[in-house]
């Protein structure tokens, strides 16, 4: 259910704030107020807000340089902001405007036009907002597959093209991402598995989260769960967070169970299953795809092949696809129109989406000093492939290219 759109107004007249207060609630938006800028700046984070409605002169610190400070926070730099003022020459809006405004109103405004102007920022944000994090679950056909290797890179590629990327092991209990990395331990989940699903927000999370130094953020499983769950609850609550302020989430799920892991792959948008390329692994596998498919998210899937070692008996791409019902006829009945792809006319064909090959050595090396193959040696065929996984994402989330418009002039009057 959607919330109410929150505005905040940060003015130190109490009696105007009173006023617009009245009349934004009365329009049915949800609104709080700040007397300062400090006070402002300070309920920003902790209130969301979906628009700022800012007085100029203010004491201490002025609304232009409040501006500047939303501004410069990546957090809150695409925050609508509509200044308010009595100050209503045309410098002053020019200053306005260059401290970073989306409107400047010159008081006194009519009620009206204050509504009008409210709306309209509210739905041109809306426009422009930054899109939620993708989020891509790599889910293994059964244990001990190359899950976490798999999750680890990807996370590791993307977050290597300073994308802001989360990787979150969704375990309750057994994670081994740290030893992958050669983490210490304390700071993982277990103490959210405590809380009640409704109290995990935004500083609990942060609380958690563990910024590596390659610069991808980390949410990794406790060691031993004890009686704690992650349940449905504790998963909603971690995606909504983090979703909200990273471009990628990558997921580490153990083979499928139960309904938290259920209810990750309905929020993902794309599912990655990873079987190695024989035949438990591929059984194993078709057990999954169609759990998918009863579960209703067979859409998003797709599969990676991880060979660990070489082997005269593997299966070749298309007998893996083949087995798990995604080749040949039922390959094009599994593929889907995107809208997106529909606008550039490329048909997305679900099937084998990457094939890693083995890197014995390269993997014991990684392992040995706590750095994913990506980034000991880019060049090796299993870096490249898990690299072109990487793009593979990336390029899947790209707008169509817009067609070629003639440029029109304006002039203005
Ligand atoms: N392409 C590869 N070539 C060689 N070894 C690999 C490859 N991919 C992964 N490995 C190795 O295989 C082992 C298992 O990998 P990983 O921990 O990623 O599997 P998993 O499916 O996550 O296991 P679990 O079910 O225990 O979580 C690790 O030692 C890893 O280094
Ligand atoms: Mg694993």
């Amino acid at each position: 259910m959607s919330r109410k759109q929150r505005i905040l107004v940060i003015d130190d007249d109490p009696s105007l704030v009173k006023m617009i207060g009245l009349i934004l609630h009365r329009a049915g938006y949800e609104v709080a107020a700040a007397e300062s800028g400090v006070e402002g700046l300070n309920k920003l984070t902790e209130l969301k807000p979906d628009l700022v409605i800012l007085d100029r002169m203010m004491p201490l610190m002025d609304g232009l340089e409040v501006v500047r400070r939303i501004r410069a926070n990546p957090a809150t730099a695409q925050l609508p902001i509509m200044m308010l003022s009595a100050l209503g020459r045309v410098d002053d809006k020019v200053d306005g405007f260059q401290a970073g405004v989306d409107d400047y109103v010159a008081k006194p405004v009519e009620p009206k036009e204050l509504m009008a102007r409210t709306r309209a920022l509210l739905i041109r944000s809306q426009y422009s907002r930054p899109p939620a994090a993708k989020t891509v679950a790599i889910v293994g056909a059964k244990g001990g597959v190359g899950t976490t290797s798999v999750a680890l890179n990807l996370a590791m590629a993307l977050a290597k093209q300073e994308k802001a990327v989360a990787l979150v092991e969704l375990k309750g209990y057994g994670g081994d991402v740290r030893y992958h990395l050669k983490l210490k331990g304390g700071q993982d989940l277990g103490p959210l598995l405590e809380l009640d699903a409704s109290q995990i927000k935004r500083p609990e999370i942060e609380r958690r989260l563990i910024h590596h130094s390659s610069g991808l953020h980390l949410l990794l499983a406790p060691q031993y769960g004890g009686e704690r769950r992650l349940t449905v609850g504790h998963i909603e609550a971690v995606l909504d967070v983090l979703t909200s302020r990273m471009s990628y989430v990558i997921l580490d799920v153990p083979p499928l169970v139960g309904n938290g892991i259920r209810r990750a792959l309905e929020l993902s948008d794309q599912i990655l299953l990873v079987t190695e390329p024989e035949t438990l692994s591929v059984t194993c596998a078709l057990d999954q795809v169609e759990r998918m498919k009863e579960w209703g998210v067979f859409d998003r899937l797709n599969v990676v092949i991880v060979s660990r070692g070489p082997s005269a008996s593997w299966l070749n791409r298309v007998e893996v696809e083949n087995r798990l019902g995604m080749g040949g006829g039922e390959a094009q009945a599994a593929a889907r129109w995107e809208p997106r792809a529909l606008e550039v006319g490329v048909r997305l064909r679900q099937g084998v989406a990457g094939v890693i090959p083995p890197g014995p050595e390269l993997f014991h090396e990684s392992v040995r000093n706590g750095v994913p193959i990506i980034l000991i040696e880019p060049s090796a065929p299993a870096a490249r492939a898990l690299f072109d996984l990487a793009e593979w994402l990336v390029e899947g989330d790209q707008p169509a290219p817009k067609k070629e418009t003639e440029s029109v002039k304006y002039i203005i009057t």
